[in-house]
């Protein structure tokens, strides 16, 4: 774990700005690689094998970002003139630069849920049935967990497979955006195989909670991902010896994935210290995800939380989010609770 020297910003924005451990920048230094593009990188081989094991998948596909491998997915999921529904929160939606309609042609029907999860009536109510010759052709669901947007939020395991069997019976496939996945799992104790049933497509990232410093894979069957790897290439993110990068996530899953379970407490401590000060109410953080609806505008709180030495995000004019990680260490946890506490007195 990074440590944090005392007076340096706190950075709650993301759990992306983690930096690699020396132990995990040793590991990066010593791996084998080839290129990747060939397939003969043994680095990134070992590293799709295990992640398509673990999300019981036939096979995974190493890209650089979380927005290529949701995309990719998408890609061969659904095309030009079709639609994918997801909720009104999703990543796929508003965070990856129209990317369904830019790269594929199709559309996003959006539906309402409860911090990014719907229920399966939701979906029932937008189900396009018919052969009007009007209609695009309703081709896939995404879901999103743990839900960025919703304050990361888990899928109870029941609503989602009740999801993926009305899916199933429409003949909708299913993309599951697992940026953060590793954390859901650990906080609900659900195996990711679990969650990976539930789906045809699963992305998940390393450069988040488990603080690779990029690289996410996506996952399904040999034929889809043989496809995605075309699209891939397409994209150009078809990377030579990107080993280098696989791992840092290996090393990631190795060391840094059971630890996710400090970063949930974490969160827990932050919404528990915060939510005293009058007029703050926190959304109770499922995972590492913690948004504080303010008293006052969250710009205000923003600028002043760093004039005290921590950085955190506003997400609505009156809403921040503080996200926990990595590289805030348990002591720097309790240190950002004084300092935002003295920014809110501000
Ligand atoms: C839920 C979710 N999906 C996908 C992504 C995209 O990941 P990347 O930033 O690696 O493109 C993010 C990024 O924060 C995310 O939160």
């Amino acid at each position: 774990m990074n440590s944090i020297e005392p007076g340096n910003f706190i950075d709650l924005r993301s759990d992306t700005v983690t930096r690699p451990t020396p132990a995990m920048r040793r590991a990066m230094a010593d791996a084998p690689v080839g290129d990747d593009v060939y397939g003969e990188d043994p680095t990134v081989n070992a590293l799709q094998e295990r992640v398509a094991a673990l999300l019981g998948k036939e096979a995974a596909l190493w890209v650089p970002t979380g927005t290529m491998a949701n995309q990719l997915a998408l890609g061969v999921l659904v095309g030009l003139g079709e639609e994918v529904v997801c909720e009104r929160g999703a990543h796929v939606v508003n965070y990856e630069g129209g990317a369904i309609s830019a790269l594929w042609g199709a559309q996003s029907l959006v539906i309402d849920g409860e911090r990014g999860i719907f229920e399966p009536a939701a979906l029932e109510r937008v189900l396009r049935r018919s052969d009007d010759i009007h209609a695009p052709l309703q081709k896939a669901v995404a879901v999103e967990n743990t839900h960025n947007r919703g304050g990361g939020s888990v899928w109870p395991l029941e609503k989602l497979r009740a999801v993926a069997a009305l899916c199933r019976a429409e003949k909708l496939a299913v993309h599951l955006d697992g940026a953060r996945l590793w954390n859901a799992h650990i906080a609900s104790g659900v195996k990711l195989s679990d969650y990976g049933a539930c789906a045809d497509t699963v992305s998940v990232a390393l450069s988040k909670g488990l603080g690779a410093p990029a690289g996410s894979l996506v996952a399904s069957t040999r034929e889809r991902v043989a496809k995605m790897r075309r699209l891939r290439k397409r994209l150009g993110g078809g990377m030579r010896q990107v080993g280098i990068l696989a791992a840092a996530g290996a090393y990631a899953l190795d060391h840094h994935l059971a630890r996710l379970a400090e970063d949930h407490a974490a969160a827990r401590a932050l919404a528990e210290s915060l939510g005293a000060l009058p007029g703050f109410r926190c959304v109770p953080p499922e995972t590492n995800i913690l948004l504080i609806d303010l008293p006052m505008p969250a710009s205000a709180l923003v600028a002043a939380a760093r004039a005290e030495g921590v950085l955190c995000s506003a997400v609505s004019p009156t809403r921040i989010r503080l996200v926990t990680h990595l590289d805030v260490p348990p002591d720097a946890v309790a240190e950002a609770a004084r300092r935002l506490r003295r920014a809110a007195a501000c």
